[in-house]
């Protein structure tokens, strides 16, 4: 893995899951799965093995279907949960252990009833059995980013020496801000002696609606190389950091990242499609890239604008994540170029200035009427004007 790449590690079907109202059968799960290696991530977290009966099921299925990406088991800190996952991932091309146990004060003294010593002494012995199953070992620090970084650093160098390959720092509540977040990965992995032996990952919640920013940070400024995200955002809460976003920021601003993704964002709509349907989630139409109106222009001058060059008022290319086309949409705020273009789009020929501009008179007082004007309202406009004349 060169240091300019930039790995895209998928949790949708794990964190993205825990979302409440929206688990998925084994049969759905796989078709997600497939369709993420269509998308061409890195990581497919395939689920947590030991949580249930099914998820066992459905990692093992994706384990034994998914050929070009790695599939990862979730598993708590301790020898059942790490065999569950193992068994589950045999079959799998490639496949990694993501263990976790919490490192914060008070997850480890509300939640985990435990001390520093013995969350300590567990995590270095999760990582010990894993490292007999497999050689791809991920640990996360769970509340990692509220926890002392003195201590984090004690336990994450202590995992990588016992052959962690990937440190993952979660916030796992959405408390980071983006600037803290960056520094706290950049300064933990300063304060790590054996840290370059490992890659570092971001693992980002929203509920300040930071995820993506905070994930960004933990890039540019944390040198992070593993982002870990969901379709959509999907997740526990406010969700997660969305990986289009992502993956979308690091593609369009490559020249502020500086960094690949191996992601093919053509399938990015068609992903985006799928995890909505199957979860019933629907995506907000404003919502970046995915979302309906992400290409989408309604006012005058934009329209005006795209009309001529695109790049005026679009950033990237509807056609290049998957839409087929960008979206100009007729309504009170259009210009005559706009409407006019539409005429054409629906063959329709006028035979002067004059009759287009009494059709685009009508055509506005329609709008002011009307919030959107469809392709049928146009034709019943032009038949209007034709009969007029
Ligand atoms: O948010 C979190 O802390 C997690 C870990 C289990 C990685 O999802
Ligand atoms: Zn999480």
């Amino acid at each position: 893995m060169s240091a300019s790449q930039l790995i895209i590690f998928d949790t949708t079907l794990r964190d993205g899951e825990q979302s409440p109202g929206a688990s998925m059968t084994k049969d759905e799960k796989l078709r997600i799965a497939r369709q993420l290696e269509r998308l061409k991530v890195d990581v497919i977290e395939a689920g947590f093995a030991a949580a249930s009966q099914g998820d066992f099921e459905a990692v093992k299925a994706i384990a034994e279907a998914i050929r070009d990406s790695t599939v990862c088991s979730l598993a708590r800190a301790n020898d059942r949960d790490i065999s569950r996952a193992a068994e589950a991932l045999k079959g799998a091309a490639r496949s990694r252990i993501h263990t976790f146990i919490a490192t914060s004060e008070l997850h480890m003294e509300k939640k985990l009833r435990m001390t520093r010593e013995q969350v300590l002494e567990q995590a270095i012995q999760a990582v010990r059995f894993a490292r007999n199953l497999t050689d791809d070992i991920e640990f996360s620090p769970e509340d990692g980013y509220r926890s002392d970084p003195v201590f984090l650093a004690q336990v994450v160098e202590a995992v990588i020496r016992e052959g962690a390959r990937t440190i993952n720092i979660p916030d796992t509540v959405g408390y980071a801000i983006p600037e803290l977040y960056g520094s706290f990965i950049k300064e933990l992995r300063e304060r790590v002696p054996n840290s370059d032996q490992a890659i570092w990952s971001v693992h980002c919640h929203n509920d300040l609606g930071m995820a993506v920013a905070n994930s960004l940070a933990g890039v540019k400024i944390g040198g992070a190389r593993q982002v870990e995200c969901t379709i959509n955002g999907l997740g526990e809460r406010a969700g997660n950091c969305s990986l289009e976003e992502v993956v979308m920021a690091v593609k369009t601003r490559r020249d502020y990242f500086g960094l690949d993704v191996r992601v093919d964002p053509s399938q990015i709509v068609p992903a985006s499609r799928m995890v909505s349907q199957t979860t019933g989630f629907v995506v907000q139409p404003n919502k970046a890239v995915v979302g309906a109106n992400a290409f989408a222009h309604a006012s005058g001058i934009h329209q005006d604008g795209v009309l001529k060059a695109r790049d005026t008022y679009e950033i990237m290319r509807a056609e290049d994540v998957g839409w087929a086309a960008n979206k100009i949409v007729l309504g009170k705020l259009s210009g005559r170029n706009a409407f006019k273009q539409r005429l054409q789009e629906l063959g329709v020929q006028l035979a002067s200035e004059a009759e287009v501009n009494a059709a685009f008179q009508r055509f506005k007082d329609l709008a002011d009427r009307k919030a959107e004007i469809f392709d049928e309202d146009i034709l019943a406009l032009v038949m209007d004007e034709s009969a007029g004349s």
